[in-house]
């Protein structure tokens, strides 16, 4: 519902020249310490999960993690971590992705997915898209489905969407607040 998106986007807040000059930090602590906010938001998501058939929510480290375990809890699914690189004890799959400056490396605990699980990816911000695009490969290489990605907030000028919907050939990539 709009009200909800308007809530939601009223508690991102900006932070000019964060982390460097010329940037705008989005800042989603207002809405995390809004119990109201993130409620709502943790409702929203939870139908998601319900609407795209999820069986199993993977949230991606760090804000990630925040958002997507309450949405697991809610929606009645079990929540599966995608870790920064060595972090994960157990037998892991692991993608590597191009930064603007260098690479980054996520891993997954190959035994969390498998065959018969349909997931639903969600983070706070769709950027470049890189952390989402690998996230799916990781959830295919488990050899699970993915049935969707979700995002608290699209940055479109960056135009992720574009190499995220490549990557979820067809499966619904839903962004509840786009600045
Ligand atoms: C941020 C953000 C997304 C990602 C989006 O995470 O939380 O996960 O970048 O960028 P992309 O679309 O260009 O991949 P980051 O790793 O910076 O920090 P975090 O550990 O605080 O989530
Ligand atoms: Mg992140």
């Amino acid at each position: 519902p709009d009200e909800v998106r308007e809530l939601l986007a009223a508690r991102i807040h900006d932070v000019p020249d964060y982390p460097k000059p010329g940037v705008t930090f989005k800042d989603i602590t207002p809405l995390l310490a809004d119990p109201e906010a993130f409620s709502a938001l943790t409702d929203v998501l939870a139908a998601l999960v319900a609407r795209h058939g999820a069986t199993k929510v993977v949230g991606l480290e760090a804000r990630g993690f925040i958002l997507a375990a309450p949405a697991a809890v809610r929606a009645g699914v079990g929540f599966v971590p995608v870790r920064k690189a060595g972090k994960l004890p157990g037998a892991t799959l692991s993608q590597t992705y191009d930064l603007e400056y260098g690479s980054a490396e996520i891993e997954i605990h190959a035994e969390d997915l498998g065959a018969g699980d349909r997931v639903l990816v969600i983070d706070d911000v769709l950027a470049t898209g890189g952390t989402a695009d690998a996230s799916v490969q990781l959830i295919r290489r488990a050899g699970a489905e993915v049935a969707g990605v979700a995002m608290l907030l699209e940055l479109s000028f960056l135009d992720g969407r574009s190499r995220v919907e490549r990557a979820l050939e067809g499966a619904p990539l839903d962004a509840l607040v786009t600045v």
